[in-house]
């Protein structure tokens, strides 16, 4: 199995190996790599395509949206402040709707492998983002910490946290058929994040530029012509991964009764619980889950620094006492 070469489609920018800059000693590579958990309150989730840059306000027990969706269009060409100047619109719309947001975790999917925080490679968006210190500066512009996550693996969160990976064993493909196709891989309830499957080569060329969404578009393909292709695509994937289960979402998957019928694969096929709305459903959820999870080391440390003589006595009203200090997901607060 190889990843595309540059030179067979739209040549990806790409980070060296070594570019990682800024990095916070023990931080994590990537984001949302723990096993979803059930989480309540609300988080701001954010989500840029090549096209559009969305957000809105999700509530984390149901994945409804409680603001409006708005969304406005990523501008061209895609330089990562003039995106940033776009994000800081949507959701400066998103808030006046919801009204104070406190602490909300906030979460931002985009479009390229993240590790550390950054973009390593860009396809779809200006090749500025490589490497462009992406948390810092939204931090700066929003006020407040915000969780970068790449799209697709926010759009797997949201499958595997409210759809059509919750609670499956097993290994559960999602991918996103848009402009490009993103792919979320999902091994027994854990999201491996940056998998970049889109990029796999097929007929030596980016399975994205010959399969994707804006592929059938500039080929003009039939949808039956183009599922055909797309078929190769799966059993490719079916041949390494060996999935228990695929999942279709993204902007293509709407139209997916033109094409359905034509799509063959030997595991279990299912369309996506959520298309428009997964990747800000699901950076929402990550960022609550990060701030779920940093609540919970941050107890466990304070809890490991007591005497030993206090820690033994009256763990009940210990236990309950970590719960209420530790810093839930988001604290509910009223609209308007
Ligand atoms: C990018 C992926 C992204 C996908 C969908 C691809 O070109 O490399 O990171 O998830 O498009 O936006």
């Amino acid at each position: 199995m190889s990843k595309s070469n540059p030179s067979s489609g739209p040549a990806p920018a790409a980070a060296t190996p070594s570019a990682v800059h800024g990095v916070a000693p023990g931080a994590a590579p990537a984001a949302a790599t723990a096993k979803a958990v059930p989480l309540e309150g609300v988080a701001l989730g954010i989500d840029v395509g090549g096209t559009g840059t969305k957000a809105a306000m999700i509530d984390l027990a149901t994945a409804e949206l409680v603001t409006g969706r708005y969304r406005e269009k990523t501008p061209q060409p895609s330089e990562p402040h003039a995106v940033i100047e776009v994000i800081a619109s949507v959701v400066g719309k998103v808030l006046d709707e919801y009204g104070t947001a406190g602490d909300v975790p906030v979460g931002c999917g985009l479009p390229g492998p993240i590790k550390y925080g950054r973009m390593k490679m860009a396809a779809n968006l200006d090749k500025g983002w490589v490497d462009f210190d992406a948390t810092g500066v939204l931090e700066e512009k929003l006020g407040r910490p915000v969780h970068v996550i790449n799209d697709a693996d926010a759009a797997g969160m949201a499958e595997l946290a409210y759809g059509e990976a919750k609670d499956r064993a097993g290994t559960n493909i999602l991918l996103t058929i848009g402009t490009g196709i993103g792919s979320a891989v999902i091994s027994e309830g854990r999201l491996v994040p940056n998998t970049e499957l889109g990029h796999l080569e097929l007929h030596d060329q980016a399975a994205e530029t010959l399969v994707g969404g804006a592929a059938r578009k500039r080929l003009g393909l039939s949808w039956k012509k183009w599922a055909k292709g797309f078929n190769e695509y799966l059993a490719m994937l079916e041949f390494f991964f060996w999935p228990d289960r695929l999942i279709l979402g993204g902007g293509v998957s709407k139209e997916s009764e033109k094409y359905w019928q034509y799509l063959k694969t030997d595991c279990e096929l299912v369309k996506a619980r959520y298309l428009n709305t997964s990747g800000i459903i699901g950076a929402a959820y990550a960022a609550g889950l990060a701030a779920h999870e940093q609540a919970a080391q941050e107890a466990a440390a304070a809890a490991a620094t007591k005497p030993a003589s206090r820690r033994s006595t009256n763990s009940a009203a210990r236990s309950t006492a970590s719960r209420s200090r530790s810093r839930k997901p988001a604290a509910s607060k009223k609209r308007g």
